[in-house]
């Protein structure tokens, strides 16, 4: 196969590239060269946030490996054929950080260290409530490669967890709630976290009307993408007090604007859409298990499917 990697979101593109030819020494990898790099022979990509002229000037891709899990940007690219296989991400050690990050403000949240910082401030040594574990009962809207593992790091700390995804397939530790659940699934729920992909059934989900079929004084986490998120109705619901604050990694607009007001809302926690990275020893790895088996004419794991957009 020849292989052209084409992402304008690495810093270190040539690292990727040499990993690539190292796992793949078969097979030829070169750079993508905005400039100069020849037409029209490559077999396959391996994609971020591509140029928007990859289609045109490779019209022989059959496969495109995604760096990453969510598909949405790809699936907007004009010029992105039907008859392209798209492969995203599985794993690739994002889950783990995916995982982390959420506990990290979960446990913020319920443990009451963003009071404790408060009173730090003070020199004010004072005890605050202990625990009550069971009213932090975790949502996980997602229960996918991300969805189940931070379900699972959730339960393994004894918060009461729940998952909706569409299937309601079961997942380890958690209450599983399919499409028609989803009514219940918020009912339970004080920390709600969305790791769903976005589609067109998904787009602006957390919106007020899921925010006030939640339990009070909740808490949301979002890591999956901006525009699941209604922002006005994130502001209003924490206005009205309806949610207590939000862990924010995604946008609508990324880097966040320097003058947007979730930059300097004291409920907001913004990270620069971080919370998972993939890793470039797992994830070369994978994909390169994923090139000998179609060269081999075996199925693989991770193809999108066109009509649910994930
Ligand atoms: P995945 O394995 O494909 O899982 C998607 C989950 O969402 C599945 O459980 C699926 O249900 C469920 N789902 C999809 N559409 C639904 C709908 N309309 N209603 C209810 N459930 C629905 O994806 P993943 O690898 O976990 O990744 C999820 C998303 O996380 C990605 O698309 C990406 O946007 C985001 N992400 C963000 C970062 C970051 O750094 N912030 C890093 C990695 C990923 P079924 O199980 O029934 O199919
Ligand atoms: C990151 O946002 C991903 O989709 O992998």
């Amino acid at each position: 196969m020849e292989i052209v990697f084409a992402s304008r979101h690495e810093s270190n593109p040539l690292e990727w590239v040499r990993a690539l030819r190292q796992a793949l020494p078969e097979h030829s990898v070169r750079l993508w060269d905005d400039d100069s790099s020849p037409q029209g022979r490559a077999d396959a990509a391996v994609v971020w946030a591509p140029p928007a002229e990859l289609f045109a000037r490779e019209p022989r891709l059959t496969h495109l490996f995604n760096l990453g899990a969510g598909v949405d940007a790809l699936l907007q690219m004009p010029g992105l054929s039907d008859d392209i296989t798209l492969v995203r991400m599985e794993d690739g050690g994002m889950a783990v950080q995916m995982a982390e990050y959420v506990l990290h403000y979960l446990v913020r949240e319920s443990r009451d260290l963003g009071r404790y910082a408060g009173l730090q401030a003070q020199a004010c040594w004072q005890p605050l409530d202990d625990i009550d574990r069971g009213a932090w009962t975790v949502g996980v809207m997602g229960g996918g490669v991300m969805g189940a593992r931070v379900a699972q790091a959730c339960a393994a700390l004894d918060y009461p967890v729940a998952v909706w995804s569409r299937s309601g397939r079961p997942v380890a530790g958690a209450q599983a709630f399919g499409q028609d659940g989803l009514a219940d699934f918020l009912a339970r729920t004080r920390v709600l976290v969305n790791v769903l992909p976005l589609t067109a059934d998904t787009r602006g989900i957390l919106s007020r009307a899921v925010f006030e079929q939640l339990r009070p004084d909740a808490y949301l986490i979002n890591i999956a993408r901006g525009d699941h998120l209604v922002e006005a109705d994130l502001l209003a619901c924490l206005d009205s007090g309806r949610l207590r604050g939000a862990a924010l990694d995604v946008f609508s607009r990324e880097p966040l604007p320097p003058d947007h007001p979730f930059w300097s809302d004291l409920r907001i926690q913004v990270t620069p859409h971080v919370a998972g990275a993939s890793l470039m020893g797992l994830t070369v790895q994978q994909i390169a298990g994923k090139v000998r088996a179609v060269v081999r004419g075996e199925p693989i794991t991770g193809v999108v499917d066109r009509a649910r957009q994930y």
